[in-house]
């Protein structure tokens, strides 16, 4: 079997043109504001690439940067301070946080209606109601891919591995929805679920977001599934020139000729993140536009 592979890149490109086309006909451009504590350098390479996006469009961006040492009081002072800032449509903080500081508090300190990142409850409760505002910037890249490819939801099973905040369980949620890109019937499974095997070969559809390097095989998936490869993780490879590579989630060599369509790690999920997170920001301006 030829096994399609489902590129992020024309998919987020489409999604970054249609939004540079519809800030021509406003009078500002959207807001978005990164906060960045610490020195995660994974961190410090997913702020640049958001800023980049952010100048290739004509977003107006900025990022509070601050030292691993700053201080809960800093931070919150930060964030209010973004809040109230009429330029600012958007304000994400940038996950990890350094330990002294309680996430928790930090995201419920963000204005909900600025929430692009979608994690804060308020936000959290409304997509589990099925009337989501802000969704998760990978699990909506997820589904605007299968969208793209013309990969539908409606009555197909579809086994998500990992129950993350940021991209399992909304994911689940979102699939399980009564709405056009969800009607899925969806196992949501996770480190304590037992025969994980058997329990991902039943689907038409496998995501893998797991954060285990290539770990799922072809004992995992049925024959002629489509697989939504979420992981990024780096790993040792001496025959490259810098030592490493990235590799996904699952065994991208075992799946090909298995599989009917599998994302590619690079170049699958991850360019589709960054694409939502600016179409939330979009979206936050036009609801703060329209509240007004
Ligand atoms: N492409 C993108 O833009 C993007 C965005 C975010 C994340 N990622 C990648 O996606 C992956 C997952 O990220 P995350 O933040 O969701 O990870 P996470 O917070 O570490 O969560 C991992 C989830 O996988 C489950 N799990 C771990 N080992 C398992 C196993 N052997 N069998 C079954 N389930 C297992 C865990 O179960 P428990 O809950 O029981 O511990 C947990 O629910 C990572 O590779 C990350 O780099 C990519």
């Amino acid at each position: 079997m030829e096994t399609r592979p489902l590129r992020g890149k024309p998919v987020r490109d489409a999604v970054l043109t249609d939004l540079k086309n519809k800030i021509n006909h406003e009078s500002r451009p959207p807001g978005l504001a990164v906060v960045l504590a610490g020195d995660n350098p994974a961190s410090a390479v997913y702020v640049r690439h958001k800023e980049k996006a952010c100048r290739e469009i004509g977003f107006h961006h900025v990022t509070h940067r601050f030292s691993s040492e700053v201080t809960q009081g800093e931070i919150l002072s930060c964030i209010q301070q973004l809040n109230q800032d009429p330029l600012i449509d958007g304000v994400l903080v940038q996950l990890p946080l350094p330990d002294q500081l309680d996430q928790q508090e930090v995201l419920l300190a963000v204005d909900p209606q600025k929430d692009v990142d979608g994690f804060h409850p308020e936000n959290l409760g409304l997509l589990v109601a099925g009337h989501p505002r802000f969704i998760p910037c990978t699990p909506k890249g997820i589904l605007h891919l299968l969208q793209y490819y013309d990969i539908s939801t409606p009555g197909q099973k579809v086994a998500v591995v990992g129950r993350s905040l940021i991209v399992g369980r909304p994911l689940a949620m979102l699939l399980s929805l009564k709405r056009e890109d969800g009607n899925a019937t969806v196992t949501l499974c996770h480190s304590r679920t037992r025969d994980l095997p058997a329990a991902t070969r039943q689907a038409d559809i496998v995501v893998a977001a797991l954060g285990v390097p290539q770990a799922l095989g072809r004992e995992h998936v049925s024959e002629g599934a489509v697989v939504i490869d979420v992981g990024i993780n780096r790993v040792e490879a001496p025959e490259t020139k810098t030592g490493t590579r990235l590799v996904g989630d699952v065994n991208a060599d075992e799946l090909d000729g298995w599989v009917s369509a599998i994302t590619p790690v690079p170049g699958g999920v991850g360019p589709m993140t960054i694409a939502m997170l600016l179409e939330n920001t979009w979206e936050a301006m036009m609801f703060r536009s329209q509240a007004s």
